[in-house]
């Protein structure tokens, strides 16, 4: 598995956001997050749907939507529309999860199911044959910056042994505190597609920065 490495808009410039698109997609990222909070399940407010249309024609990376909002069912059509190919939803926001997944796919995107760090891994029993990704939070959702919790990394483990044992093509995200020295671990353990925010938006060089998380990633799969 090629690891892709996927920063986070939520920790961009966003008096520069288009900008921060072109220069995320031209440092190499594989694709963008927007951490999409409503202040309610999140304590959090950030990217409505015209927001994230506004930079859609900027760049030809794929755009991920992670909907940390209460009632997210309402909102799929129009993150749809505006040009995210992956929807992540957090289960414990929906009336009928299993509905939900079906409802992504018939709008086109790809469905990714966010677990925060006490949401047990019990979730994805029943829903797999639904899942393209599993967003594994490593940190409790709501602001970038975060420390990384390696108490995640057994849960890791865990959700890659049912990924492999169901037979399904699913990738495993990992999404919090992920820098050059959380990168490893993560991977080590089964992660393969990896959100970083801060640490890329920090870097002078976020080529460099993109092109060393992606190799350090590779090594520790490899390993
Ligand atoms: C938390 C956000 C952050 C963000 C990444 O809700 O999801 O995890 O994407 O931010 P860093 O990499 O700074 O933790």
């Amino acid at each position: 598995m090629r690891p892709l490495i996927v920063p986070s808009v939520l920790s961009a410039d966003f008096s520069r956001l288009g900008e921060e698109c072109v220069e995320l997609e031209q440092a190499g990222a594989d694709r963008l997050q927007w951490d999409v909070m409503d202040g309610h399940y999140v304590p959090n407010l950030t990217f409505g749907p015209d927001v994230i249309a506004s930079c859609r024609g900027l760049v030809s990376c794929e755009f991920e939507a992670q909907l940390m909002c209460d009632r997210p069912e309402e909102l799929l059509p129009r993150y749809a529309e505006v040009g995210c190919e992956w929807i992540i939803v957090h289960p414990e926001t929906l009336r009928q999860p299993h509905r939900t997944y079906q409802r992504i796919r018939e709008l086109g995107a790809k469905v990714g199911v966010g677990l925060s760090p006490a949401t047990p891994v019990s979730v994805l029993e029943h829903v797999l044959d639904l899942v393209d990704m599993v967003l594994i939070m490593t940190v409790s959702p709501g602001f970038g910056g975060q420390k990384y919790l390696s108490s995640m990394e057994p849960k890791i483990a865990r959700v890659r042994w049912m990924i492999d044992d169901s037979g399904h093509a699913i990738d495993i995200e990992v999404d919090g505190g992920i820098g050059p020295t959380t990168i490893g671990g993560a991977a080590t353990v089964g992660a393969n597609v990896f959100v970083s925010g801060s640490s890329i938006a920090a870097a002078e060089d976020r080529a460099a920065a993109i092109k060393e998380l992606r190799r350090l990633a590779a090594d520790a799969i490899a390993d």
